[in-house]
């Protein structure tokens, strides 16, 4: 069989983060340099990627000022203009600033929480002006490592208000964007609230707003929770809310490996494919992975284009399912 060469037809995105990901973990500093962002568009763009997504902090450092924060920005710009290259999701950092030790949506801090929403509104306001069409939210901070640190009932009270008052700002924005909600059972903390898609399900039903709000499924985080991430999508377009996918590999209940797409399971990562394309799921195919932090950036760039062509394949065959032999 031969392997289609990606186009942006495919509608294949990346994250920033994930190609410009140092190779940094909790045993070790990171292996590869920064990633100017323009020098990821441009790979990205030579690898057939339709689309690009980013967290405000991948782009903007923490903290920058206002001027740093527009140069940044008007850069940015000029570089998708020049790939052509859609942003396609945009979503925020709540995890990696020390002010988000204990979450950003459920810090038990109230002034920790306000300005965790004010930062998601600023981010809102660029993604819209990008275009980006969903909003991706990981509450990765969003949980505890021990009973006592935390009421759940009263963090989950804290997370819907702060869904409520961003639904509400989109609506009154105008914005044309919708939110999806990853869920992934633990790391960085103990455990994470929204553990599974079927948490993130009921708990969407519960918003004001809830037909603006979905779900973004990484199939590494269900295989962590020892669940079939096919089954997982599967009931996510069965209720409409398959808004964004994050496909990636993991080998079973363990860490978070974020491997390539079709690496680990890869009897699951073929289900996926299948289950999205016959349930109509016609959004971004999008890839969170980490390069291993042993390849150089030559590395980076083949483990990028190396995860597109199951995706693909698996696209054709079941087109040739559908049309019969030509
Ligand atoms: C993870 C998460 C993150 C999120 C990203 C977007 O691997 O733990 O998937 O990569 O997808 O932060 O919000
Ligand atoms: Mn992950
Ligand atoms: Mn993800």
């Amino acid at each position: 069989m031969t392997i289609p060469t990606p186009t942006r037809n495919d509608k294949f995105s990346f994250g920033l983060w994930t190609v410009a990901y140092p190779g940094r973990d909790p045993f070790g500093e990171p292996t590869r340099g920064d990633m100017d962002p323009i020098y990821a568009l441009e790979n990205l763009a030579r690898l057939g990627a339709y689309g690009v997504n980013f967290h405000d902090d991948d782009l903007i450092p923490f903290g920058s000022d206002d001027s740093t924060r527009t140069n940044i920005i008007e850069r940015w710009k000029k570089g998708l203009a020049d790939t052509g290259l859609a942003v396609t999701t945009a979503t925020t950092n709540l995890f990696t600033h020390p002010v988000f030790k204990d979450g950003g949506f459920t810090s038990n801090d109230r002034e920790v929480r306000r300005f965790a929403i004010r930062k998601v509104m600023r981010n809102i306001d660029l993604a819209a002006e990008l275009g980006a069409k969903v909003y991706v939210c990981w509450g990765g901070r969003e949980g505890a490592e021990s009973g006592a640190a935390k009421d759940v009932a009263a963090a989950l009270d804290r997370y819907r208000e702060a869904f409520n008052v961003l639904g509400e700002f989109v609506h009154d924005k105008g914005y044309d964007m919708k939110f999806a909600i990853e869920p992934k059972p633990n790391e960085p903390r103990g455990d994470i609230l929204l553990p599974t898609i079927g948490h993130a399900l009921a708990f969407i039903n519960t918003l004001d707003r809830s037909e603006n709000v979905g779900v973004n499924p990484e199939i590494g985080h269900e295989e962590m929770a020892g669940l079939n991430a096919a089954h997982g999508y599967a009931q996510a377009m069965w209720q409409g809310k398959l808004f964004h996918i994050d496909l990636n590999g993991q080998t079973g209940p363990r860490y978070d490996q974020d491997f390539r797409f079709g690496a680990g399971n890869v009897r699951g990562a073929f289900w996926v494919v299948d289950t999205i394309l016959a349930g109509g799921y016609d959004g971004p195919v999008h890839f969170d992975f980490k390069t291993p932090r042993t390849e150089d950036d030559k590395g980076v760039w083949v483990a990028a284009e190396a995860q597109t062509p199951l995706s693909s394949s698996v696209r054709g065959v079941l087109k040739s399912k559908c049309t019969g032999p030509s």
